[in-house]
């Protein structure tokens, strides 16, 4: 028996996770037309030893599909599709959170449905390409700056998905407010330069984030509503500025008070970005007093050191999960990982790369 913090149970708001080891939010871009299906569900299904697993980035609205075959959550079929992908991980146990992604100005209209448009706090373009399936790399274009009717639109997409995925079976929903996408559009400074209440203060640029996570919290309950952060991020376009730590601290403070279920931080410096201080993720540990998940980077030492610390009480691993689908079995039992990392098929539209990585036995049969 291992006596490692990180295989005990773990009661998060009112599910029950069998193990403090969480699959982080990975976008694999297999949802043709934007709906999930049998191989989506499969992928999951192999992965649901996890305690959580966080689903890719789904879209809440139409506008917010920046990606080609990215998912979305707010059509019948879309739920009909992720039923499948919650049925597969339920029935071997697992708990999976659907991960609501708007991406905002990160996207292109080829990629986008019919009607729908590139939205944003402000008209300012990302720096950076996009991949299109039609015409392959295109600059970002100039988002649409959202009016404040469309605001108030875009936050009942958000509401109406967080319905949707409880609808779906999903055990709970995360909010996207990292990486650069729709929700960290409004924090930063850089891409809100809005003058209504909505841009200039802290208070203002934490407005949406917070309006959208107190609605969704009333519509499905704070216990199945998490947040994803990640200042001092810069991917996509976000540079630095002088109030990222009152930013966060605030936001901590604010989240708190509304009560949702975790914070998980974002941490991309294993991946070449900036170093995410200590003090910001102590300042948040310490503001915020429910769940706190932390990732990037992790092997199962250090994850160890950071829950049995009590810094974490959960955390998430990526890259490991795609090449490992049996991750836990193999760190619980200290089996060697694989390593080998197929990073073309990360967002590829087949079945290879996502499906097809061995469980620790078979390879060594095969081996
Ligand atoms: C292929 C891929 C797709 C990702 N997609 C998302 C995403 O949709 N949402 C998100 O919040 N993070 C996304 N991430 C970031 C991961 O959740 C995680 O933070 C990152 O991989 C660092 O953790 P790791 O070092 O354990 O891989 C993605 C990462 C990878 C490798």
């Amino acid at each position: 028996m291992s006596t490692k913090v990180a295989f005990t149970a773990y009661k998060l708001g009112e599910a029950s996770l069998d193990n403090r080891i969480v699959m982080a939010p990975m976008t694999r871009l297999r949802a043709i037309n934007n709906v999930p299906n049998e191989l989506i569900a499969h992928y999951y299904g192999q992965r649901a030893a996890a305690g959580l697993i966080i689903s890719e980035g789904v879209s809440p609205s139409p506008n917010g599909l920046g990606y080609a075959r990215m998912p979305g959550l707010f059509s019948e079929e879309q739920v009909k599709g992720w039923k499948l992908v919650t049925d597969a991980v339920h029935k071997k146990g697992g708990k999976i959170f659907a991960q609501l992604m708007h991406a905002g100005r990160i996207g292109h209209p080829l990629n986008l449905p019919k009607g729908a448009k590139l939205v944003a706090p402000s008209a300012i373009a990302a720096a950076g390409e996009m991949w299109t399936d039609q015409e392959g790399k295109k600059e970002h274009p100039v988002p649409q700056a959202l009016s404040l009717q469309e605001l108030e639109e875009t936050k009942n997409e958000f509401i109406q998905a967080a319905r949707n995925a409880i609808a779906a079976g999903f055990d709970g929903i995360e909010l996207h407010s990292a990486n650069g996408y729709l929700l960290e559009q409004f924090i930063s400074p850089f891409s809100n330069k809005r003058t209504d209440n909505y841009g200039g203060s802290i208070e203002n640029r934490t407005r949406f984030v917070l309006e959208v996570a107190t609605a969704a919290a009333q519509a499905i309950g704070r216990d199945k509503v998490g947040i994803r952060l990640s200042p001092y991020g810069i991917y996509n376009d976000m540079p630095h500025y002088d109030e990222i730590d009152a930013t966060y601290t605030y936001l901590a403070e604010k989240l708190n008070d509304i009560g949702v279920v975790y914070i998980h931080l974002v941490d991309h410096s294993g991946m070449g970005a900036p170093e995410v201080p200590l003090s910001i993720k102590k300042a948040i540990r310490d503001k915020f007093k429910n769940t706190l998940i932390l990732s990037g980077g992790y092997t199962l030492a250090r994850a160890e050191e950071d829950l049995a610390a009590q810094f974490a009480d959960l955390v998430a691993f990526g890259k490991p999960f795609i090449s490992n689908p049996d991750l836990v079995e193999r760190l619980r039992k200290n089996l060697p990982l694989n390593i080998k990392l197929d990073v073309s098929t990360f967002y590829s539209a087949e079945a290879k790369g996502l499906i097809d990585y061995p469980v620790f036995e078979e390879e060594s049969v095969n081996a």
